[in-house]
């Protein structure tokens, strides 16, 4: 049991990893190449960077610059961090790639064009929490080459309180619409469950509560996170903004004769944020209250 489940995690790993919407540089052989891949939000409606003003999107280069191949979501976490899921920036290996193959574009809602490679900010480090050991460690830090001035993109906050089922959450991301459909070129965001169904913990060992490193949730009605929505957020609203809960990790068809993981009846995972509160602060160099929005009593 436990190691089919890891194979399922590896495979659906290389469907995430495998989202396809490549930037050409060369403009004699293509653009904005837009084919198959593999994760995004299922049953989602357009959102803007107005209630996600710290959402971006990871790229991949490829053939020296050649291509950027958008890869995952991706938050902006501080002034100069991102964080993102660990199998996005990892080898089939679970190793860390090389911080130079990736760039960010930063607080847009709509896929990057041609245009907007000069804006892309590199990467200097990642910093990962684990993901070798366990994939309940999905996480990862990328120090920017450069801070992120505030009239780009704002830095989401860490929703610090007890996750219960009965918490109204959202999911946002740039996956696909349907499990092995397009990407959405646009942001787009829907409302989710968190779960305490034991069948959670059924289908997947690391998930004990939502306490602990993964949230739950059970998708009922079909709304899902699917791929390429890997990284991207899980949140719920505090002091009138969207604070973050967790971040996309993995998810599968509760059946096990079905191989469509994303929609209706399908158990997903996210890594809890506040869970790696003190490690986030440590990488980054600050208090970790700075990192979390406390509920405003007035
Ligand atoms: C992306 O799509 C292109 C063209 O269909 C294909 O050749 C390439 O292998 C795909 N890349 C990935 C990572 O799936
Ligand atoms: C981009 O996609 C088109 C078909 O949609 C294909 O003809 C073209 O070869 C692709 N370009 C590259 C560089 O893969
Ligand atoms: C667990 O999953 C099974 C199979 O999909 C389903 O029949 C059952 O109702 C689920 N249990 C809960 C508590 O959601
Ligand atoms: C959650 O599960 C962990 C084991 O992973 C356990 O130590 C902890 O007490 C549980 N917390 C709650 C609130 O049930
Ligand atoms: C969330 O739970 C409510 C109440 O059980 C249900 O009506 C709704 O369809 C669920 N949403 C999802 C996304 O499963
Ligand atoms: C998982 O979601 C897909 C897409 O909505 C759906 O076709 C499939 O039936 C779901 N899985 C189960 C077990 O219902």
């Amino acid at each position: 049991m436990h190691l089919l489940s890891t194979l399922r995690v590896i495979l659906s790993l290389t469907g995430v990893i495998c989202a396809n919407y490549t930037i050409f540089t060369d403009t004699n052989s293509a653009s904005d190449n837009q084919t198959s891949i593999a994760t995004s939000i299922v049953n989602g409606m357009v959102t803007s960077t107005d209630y996600y003003p710290f959402i971006s999107q990871l790229y991949i280069t490829e053939n020296n610059g050649f291509s950027y191949s958008f890869i995952c979501t991706a938050e902006l976490i501080g002034q100069q961090h991102i964080i993102t899921a660990a199998h996005c920036v990892s080898d089939d290996n679970m190793k860390l790639r090389s911080p130079s193959l990736f760039r960010l574009n930063i607080g847009s809602a709509t896929l990057a064009t041609l245009s907007d490679i000069i804006n892309f900010y590199t990467v200097t480090n990642i910093y990962g929490a684990g993901f070798a050991t366990s994939f309940a460690n999905d996480v990862v830090i990328l120090r920017l080459n450069k801070p992120v001035p505030s009239s780009i993109a704002t830095p989401v906050k860490i929703y610090p309180y007890k996750i219960t089922a009965n918490l109204p959450v959202e999911v946002a991301g740039f996956g696909s619409i349907y499990y092995g459909g397009p990407i959405s070129k646009t942001l787009l965001r829907t409302l989710i469950n968190v779960s305490d169904s034991s069948n959670c913990s059924a289908f997947n060992p690391d998930w004990a509560n939502n306490s602990g490193p993964l949230v739950c949730s059970i998708s009922i009605n079909g709304n899902a996170a699917c791929n390429g929505d890997s990284g991207g957020p899980m949140v719920a609203k505090l002091n009138g903004k969207r604070v973050l809960v967790g971040t996309v990790s993995w998810g599968e068809n509760m059946d096990p004769k079905s191989n469509i993981n994303c929609g209706a009846n399908n158990v997903s995972f996210y890594v809890r944020t506040a869970y790696f509160v003190k490690w986030i602060a440590s990488v980054m160099n600050v208090d970790y209250n700075t990192l979390i929005e406390i509920v405003n009593s007035s």
